[in-house]
């Protein structure tokens, strides 16, 4: 429960940027305004759901730095879904991966990152390649503008068919499943190619083809989430676009374990939602 989005209700003394009835969203590093990463966005420390209270609640009183306005247009739930999924996805590819027109995006699986990245690049002029363990996903994905879809459970060696398809491999990778697809997403990228290393789905450490990636000549970026700078650039891109999030299920507060089962589950598309 790190991302969270309401109403103000009342500001501080000193307080500018915001005010009563304004609609915002939190950010995931509070403390990180801009520049590049330092120490203390090296841990959770300070991020809310982590560290402190996350926005499992009805009201939360926080420094103003805490949160940014809200995308116009956008309900509450899609709003919440920028804080983590959407800021890390559209920092992978625009903020780290510099995304061009024309260029091919690689997404794993469907849940809120890899659909939030989905967006962004065809928003960005880029092709996508999606993977899912579901054909049913896939048929949604593809909905939604993938060029090339893949069952990674029928295609175990997916990165070798991206590599094909792509004539020599993709320009960025969206990797959310960390040691068991690590090695694929090696294959799949392009000579100079980069992976933006996000994830943890398939657990917290592994071995990587070391010499594959060096050959490669591809460049491997670890990356949490992003400032409130990265944030506000971010929410005035969705502000030029119509662009609006995948939203799966709406549970209850008062049901939000189910809402972890769910997630839990696999069985979601897109984003998870918990409303009041
Ligand atoms: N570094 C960061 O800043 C950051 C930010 C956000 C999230 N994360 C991490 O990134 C990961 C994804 O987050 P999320 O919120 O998008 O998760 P999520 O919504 O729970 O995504 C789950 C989906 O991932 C897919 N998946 C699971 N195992 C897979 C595998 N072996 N290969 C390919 N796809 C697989 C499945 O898609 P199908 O059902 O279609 O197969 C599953 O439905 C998590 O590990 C999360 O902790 C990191």
């Amino acid at each position: 429960m790190s991302d969270g989005a309401g109403v103000v209700e009342a500001v501080g003394e000193g307080v500018t940027e915001f005010k009563a009835g304004d609609r915002v969203v939190s950010c995931f590093f509070p403390q990180w305004s801009d520049g590049l990463p330092w120490g203390e966005v090296g841990n959770f420390a300070g991020t809310p759901g982590d560290g402190i209270d996350g926005f499992a609640v009805e009201y939360a009183v926080r420094a103003s730095t805490a949160f940014t306005h809200a995308p116009s247009g956008w309900s509450h739930a899609e709003t919440a879904t920028i804080t983590t999924a959407g800021l890390t996805a559209w920092r992978a590819l625009v903020v780290d991966g510099s995304i061009r027109a024309g260029e091919t995006v690689l997404v794993l699986g469907t849940g809120g990152v890899s659909i939030a990245a989905l967006q962004i690049a065809k928003t960005m002029g880029a092709a996508v390649i999606a993977t899912s363990s579901s054909d049913e996903k896939l048929e949604r994905i593809q909905a939604l503008g993938a060029d090339h879809v893949i069952n990674y459970r029928q295609t175990p060696d997916w990165g070798k068919k991206v590599r094909d398809l792509t004539g020599g491999g993709v320009d960025h990778v969206v990797e959310v499943g960390g040691p068991g697809t690590l090695a694929h997403s090696i294959t799949a990228v392009r000579v100079g190619g980069h992976i933006a290393l996000i994830g943890v789905l398939t657990g917290r450490q592994g071995e990587i083809p070391t010499a594959v990636l060096m050959a490669k000549q591809a460049r491997l970026q670890g990356l949490i989430v992003g400032s409130r700078r990265q944030q506000r650039d971010y929410i005035v891109a969705l502000n030029q676009n119509d662009m609006h999030p995948i939203l799966d299920r709406s549970f209850t507060l008062d049901q939000l374990g189910d809402a972890f089962h769910y997630q839990a589950s696999g069985a979601h598309f897109g984003k998870i939602c918990v409303e009041w």
